[in-house]
């Protein structure tokens, strides 16, 4: 049961009975999350004044150009859940491929996979907006005391154990699921310590704001094309308010507060899509679902594609129940 005013680190033991697997290693992991995530949030919010902004010179292997900053919340994150030894393997969309962490006593013998975006909405870190972290856990499917493979990597969102987001924003946030339901906590950056903030987190049903990078309009396929041109036509509840931060996660984080749909099509210029099925679009579906919400390619449920590579990449819409079967339903007439 989520109490107000509990702290993350309580809520953890508490609920520790809830996980499916309650070996006490996926409350460990969660806890070292929030730990990586304090570190990342006090680098975060000094950006400007030393010299972590900017471009860190290279390209990772999405091809977009690292920032100074992904590539420093990408090392914290890995560093501190290798240290701990919780995790028997890391994908991160800044590495070309996983990570293997053989453990204690280099035995293999920890059971869970962590996919992560370190650092979302990187575009943003330059002129002070919100930007966040996103992960994702599994169950390794290959037999402990076995070196990780690609297999424990690919498997679909709906294997997931545990999934979530930080918002480094005008408070610090994390918020995640375990599969029961989705929970929000506040740091006090006083003390640094997370409170529980916004118990049981859902999705309005329906909502009246849409989020889509409209510059891309015209490459965007026509069911979405008509989708828009729905959203602004004057009728009923509409229109409805634009409203794109370019940061998955606050544009995410907005619309579960408010009610609303995010979409990244597939556009010409990308034709599977923008975003990552891996590290952003199954960790938002999952928590999108457990939120009351929905999360589609246009045509089938995020969490059921079976993936085939890494940093693969998948159309992505979004959001309150409503909102995502009218899209779908554009999709399907278009
Ligand atoms: P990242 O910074 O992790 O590479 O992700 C950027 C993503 C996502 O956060 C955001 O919603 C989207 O890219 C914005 O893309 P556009 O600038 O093309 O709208
Ligand atoms: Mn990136
Ligand atoms: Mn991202
Ligand atoms: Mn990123």
């Amino acid at each position: 049961m989520a109490k107000q005013n509990q702290t993350l680190g309580e809520f953890i033991i508490e609920n520790q009975g809830e996980f499916k697997y309650s070996s006490g290693e996926l409350s460990r992991l969660i806890n070292s999350i929030r730990l990586a995530a304090k570190v990342v949030n006090h680098e975060v919010n000094k950006a400007g004044l030393v010299d972590i902004l900017g471009a860190a010179g290279d390209t990772n292997i999405q091809g977009e150009d690292q920032q100074k900053l992904d590539v420093y919340a990408n090392e914290a994150f890995i560093k501190t859940l290798t240290n701990r030894e919780i995790v028997c393997g890391i994908a991160s969309e800044e590495e070309d491929d996983f990570i293997t962490i053989q453990g204690r006593n280099k035995k293999n013998d920890n059971k869970y996979v962590v996919l992560i975006d370190p650092l979302d909405g990187s575009s943003n870190i330059d002129v002070n907006v919100s930007v966040g972290t996103i992960f994702s856990v599994y169950r390794r499917v290959t037999p402990e005391g076995t070196p990780v493979t690609l297999e424990d990597f690919l498997q679909p969102g709906n294997r997931q154990v545990a999934a979530g987001y930080i918002v480094y924003g005008t408070s610090t946030m994390i918020v995640y699921t375990t599969g029961h339901g989705v929970n929000g906590f506040t740091l006090n950056p006083a003390i640094g310590t997370y409170y529980l903030s916004h118990p049981n987190m859902t999705f309005p049903e329906n909502g009246s704001i849409y989020s889509v990078n409209e510059g891309n309009y015209v490459h965007f396929p026509q069911g979405i094309k008509n989708y828009i041109k729905y959203c602004q036509k004057e009728e009923e509840d509409r229109p409805y308010t634009s409203r794109y931060i370019g940061s998955l996660v606050s544009d995410f984080h907005r619309n579960m507060i408010k009610g609303g749909i995010y979409i990244y099509p597939n556009t010409s210029k990308n034709p599977e899509g923008k975003l990552r099925l891996l590290y952003e679009c199954n960790p938002m579906a999952f928590l999108a679902e457990q939120a009351n919400g929905k999360a589609s390619d246009g045509f089938t449920r995020i969490l059921d594609i079976q993936p085939k590579e890494l940093h693969q990449r998948v159309p992505f819409i979004c959001g309150s129940k409503r909102m995502v079967e009218k899209a779908e339903e554009f999709m399907r007439d278009a």
